[in-house]
């Protein structure tokens, strides 16, 4: 299995357009920028995968070799997008891919059903190329190309903001607004988790776990009042379905094995920066905090 990490910062990227704080100014001064979260995903290294598509995705696609068409052709090695939330830092890339020819993508219920209705990504596509909408449900096993296997488990019902009042059946107690993934390959024996947003240390999470090489978990923030103390507001990280790092980091202390990678940082988040404080405390747990362009081949 292949996986590039495109992206490692949470909505908005670092630095964020508005934003002069001490974060977004350090990565304006040394050029240590981050773009926002985005993976590709292969088993065979020639059948590619997105998982969640960035606003930055154009950029990102450039950067990876892996990606590039064949030559004389446009015969890209992706196949499809897979989302782990309708979120805008994870959807507003699918726009990016309209000039693809044919596009799967892979979304949860509620995730679709928002991607249809209160932003309506799913018809404006379908102007521009073939979009396959594709039904993700957690627990489900989807078995992708070059022998990728795909399951998502579920992290939550917290909705992206646009769909707030999108009416639907059972939404109220929905849990799969937000999901990660556990891939795993046929023949091979690597498996990688991908969680950009956890809201909790759920049985779920556990179980996901559980036997990972890699585990590429949220780090949006580094502490529940990270975001409150820095903007002035209220917002604490828990409400925001995200599990800030030093309540994650215990967790991944008594799970050693895999190797844990944090990404989705917010623009907040002094662990963004080039040689962060406290990543000794991270690597004493096996962890440590994903780069932009990092190639991981199991
Ligand atoms: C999140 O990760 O919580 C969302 O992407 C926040 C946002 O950018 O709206
Ligand atoms: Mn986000
Ligand atoms: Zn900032």
């Amino acid at each position: 299995m292949k996986i590039r990490v495109l992206g490692t910062a949470a909505g908005g990227g670092l630095p964020q357009w508005n934003c002069g704080c001490a974060e977004c100014g350090c990565a304006r001064r040394t050029g240590a920028a981050r773009s926002q979260d985005c993976l590709a995903v292969s088993g065979d290294g020639r059948a590619w995968y997105l998982v969640n598509a960035s606003p930055d995705l154009r950029s990102q696609l450039l950067a990876a070799p892996e990606l590039a068409p064949a030559p004389g052709t446009r015969d890209t090695p992706l196949r499809g997008v897979l989302l782990t939330s309708g979120e805008l830092d994870h959807t507003l890339g699918l726009l990016t891919l309209r000039e693809a020819a044919r596009l799967a993508v892979y979304a949860t219920a509620p995730v679709r059903r928002a991607l249809h209705r209160a932003f309506p990504v799913g018809p404006l596509l379908s102007c521009y190329t073939e979009a396959d909408w594709l039904t993700v449900t957690p627990g489900e096993p989807v078995e992708l190309a070059g022998g990728l296997r795909a399951e998502a488990f579920a992290l939550g019902g917290k909705r992206p903001r646009y769909a707030a009042d999108l009416p639907g059946e059972g939404e109220g107690d929905r849990t799969d607004w937000v999901t990660g993934y556990r891939f795993t390959e046929e023949g091979g024996a690597a498996r990688v988790v991908y969680a950009p947003g956890l809201a909790d240390w759920t049985p779920a999470v556990e179980r996901a776990v559980a036997g990972a090489d890699v585990v590429l978990l949220d780090g949006t923030f580094s502490t529940a009042d990270e975001l409150a103390e820095r903007t002035g507001g209220a917002r604490r990280s828990p409400g925001m379905g995200h599990l800030a790092v030093r309540d994650s980091l215990p967790h991944l202390a008594r799970r050693p094995g895999p190797r844990y990678l944090y990404t989705h940082l917010n623009n907040t988040n002094p662990l963004a920066r080039p040689d962060p404080p406290g990543a000794a405390e991270l690597a004493a747990a096996g962890a440590a905090v994903a780069e932009d362009g990092l190639l991981i081949e199991l």
